[in-house]
C-alpha cells in the first residue's frame, strides 16, 4: 500500500464533531486544508460550521494561506474522497471497532486513519479491520486547535512507515508530534497528568491543603516551568553546573523517599465527592464558559513563547 505524503494531503475527513473533532476541524482549515466533518447527531451538526469558524478565528492567520472549506456531512460516505482521516468518535472500543469497519468500505486504500483516542489501544481498535495497516493513534490535547502536542502510536498491525508518515503530516501542519515506541493505556501525556491528579486527590483526602491551594502550588510553581521544560530538563537544571547527575547525587535520596510516600487513592465515592466539593469551593462562582475563555486566551499567549530547548 502506498501512503499519501503531507504534500498530497489536502482534504481531511474529521469523524465525530464533539469537543475534539470540531477543534481539529478548526485547526486544519487554518492550515489551508479542506475538511469534511461528519457527526451522526443532528444537534451536533446544527451551527457546527459557525463554531468551527469561530475557533479558527482565534488563531493568527498564516501569511499566504487561505482558510480551507468546511463541508458538514450527515453521512459517513461523504468522506469517500478525503486524503486523511482524524477520528474523534466517543471513547468506546466497541464503537470505534465498528466505525473503522464502516470507514474501510468508504475511504481509498492509501488513506491513513488517525484516532484521537485518549487512551484506547490501537492494536485492539484495528483488530477487526481488513486493512489494519493504515490505522494508528494521533492523540491531540484539548483543545487541538490551540495545543501543539500529538502522540502518534502504532499498533501491532500498523504498516511500517505509517507512524513516520503521520509524524511528517502533523509536523508539516504545525503540530508537535511525538512517537510512542509501544502501546500503553493513556499514552504518555495522560499518564503524566493522571499521576499528578492522583497525588492531588491523595493530598486532598489527607487534609494537607484545599483543592485551590494544590492547584496554586502547580500553577505558580512547577507549572510555570513545565510550560517550557519537561521533568527531565527541569531537574537537569536543578543540579547546577553538574546537571542531572549532580541533582540525583544531592537530592536523589529525598526524591526516593517522596516517591515511597506518594498516595495511591482510588476513585472511590469519597474521593470523587472530596474532589468535586473542592473544585466547587475553588471555582464554583465562575461559569465554565468563562473559564474556557480564560484558558484559551492563556494558551494563545503561551503558544507565542519560545521553549528553552526545543
Ligand atoms: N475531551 C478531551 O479532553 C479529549 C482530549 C483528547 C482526545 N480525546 C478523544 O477524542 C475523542 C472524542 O472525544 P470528545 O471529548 O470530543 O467527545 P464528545 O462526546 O464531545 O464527541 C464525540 C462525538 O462523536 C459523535 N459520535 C457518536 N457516535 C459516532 C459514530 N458512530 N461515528 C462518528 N461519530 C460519532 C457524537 O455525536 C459526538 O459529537 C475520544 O476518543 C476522546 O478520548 C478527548
Amino acid at each position: 500500500m502506498t501512503q499519501l505524503g503531507s504534500d498530497t494531503i489536502q482534504r481531511i475527513g474529521v469523524v465525530g464533531a464533539g469537543t475534539i473533532g470540531a477543534s481539529w476541524a478548526a485547526y486544519f482549515i487554518t492550515r489551508g486544508l479542506d475538511v469534511v466533518v461528519f457527526d451522526p447527531q443532528s444537534t451536533v451538526r446544527l451551527g457546527l460550521a459557525d463554531r468551527i469558524a469561530a475557533m479558527a478565528a482565534q488563531l493568527p492567520a498564516l501569511p499566504g494561506v487561505t482558510i480551507g472549506n468546511v463541508l458538514v456531512a450527515d453521512r459517513l460516505d461523504q468522506l469517500a474522497d478525503v486524503d486523511f482521516v482524524q477520528e474523534n468518535g466517543p471513547e468506546r472500543e466497541d464503537l470505534k471497532i465498528e466505525l473503522y469497519q464502516q470507514l474501510e468500505s468508504i475511504i481509498r486504500p492509501e488513506v491513513m486513519v488517525a484516532s484521537s483516542s485518549s487512551g484506547l489501544l490501537i492494536g485492539r481498535l484495528q483488530s477487526h479491520c481488513r486493512n489494519p495497516e493504515r490505522f494508528l493513534i494521533g492523540h491531540p490535547f484539548n483543545p487541538p486547535h490551540l495545543m501543539p502536542l500529538v502522540e502518534v502510536v502504532s499498533g501491532a498491525a500498523t504498516g511500517a512507515g505509517q507512524a513516520a508518515a503521520a509524524i511528517e503530516f502533523y509536523a508539516a501542519v504545525g503540530k508537535r508530534p511525538i512517537h510512542l515506541k509501544k502501546e500503553v493505556p493513556g499514552h504518555i501525556a495522560n499518564r503524566l497528568q493522571a499521576a499528578v491528579l492522583r497525588e492531588a486527590v491523595h493530598l486532598v483526602l489527607e487534609g494537607v491543603a484545599s483543592v485551590g491551594d494544590i492547584d496554586a502550588a502547580m500553577v505558580y510553581g512547577p507549572g510555570m516551568r513545565w510550560a517550557g521544560m519537561g521533568p527531565a530538563l527541569t531537574f537537569h537544571l536543578a543540579g547546577g553546573a553538574g546537571g542531572i547527575a549532580a541533582f540525583i547525587d544531592h537530592l536523589g535520596g529525598p526524591v526516593q523517599s517522596w516517591w515511597d510516600d506518594l498516595g495511591r487513592p482510588d476513585l472511590t465515592p469519597e474521593a470523587i465527592a472530596a474532589l468535586i466539593d473542592g473544585v466547587e469551593a475553588a471555582y464554583g462562582q465562575l461559569a465554565i464558559n468563562d473559564l474556557q475563555d480564560q484558558r484559551d486566551r492563556f494558551l494563545r499567549q503561551i503558544a507565542t513563547m519560545a521553549r528553552p530547548a526545543q
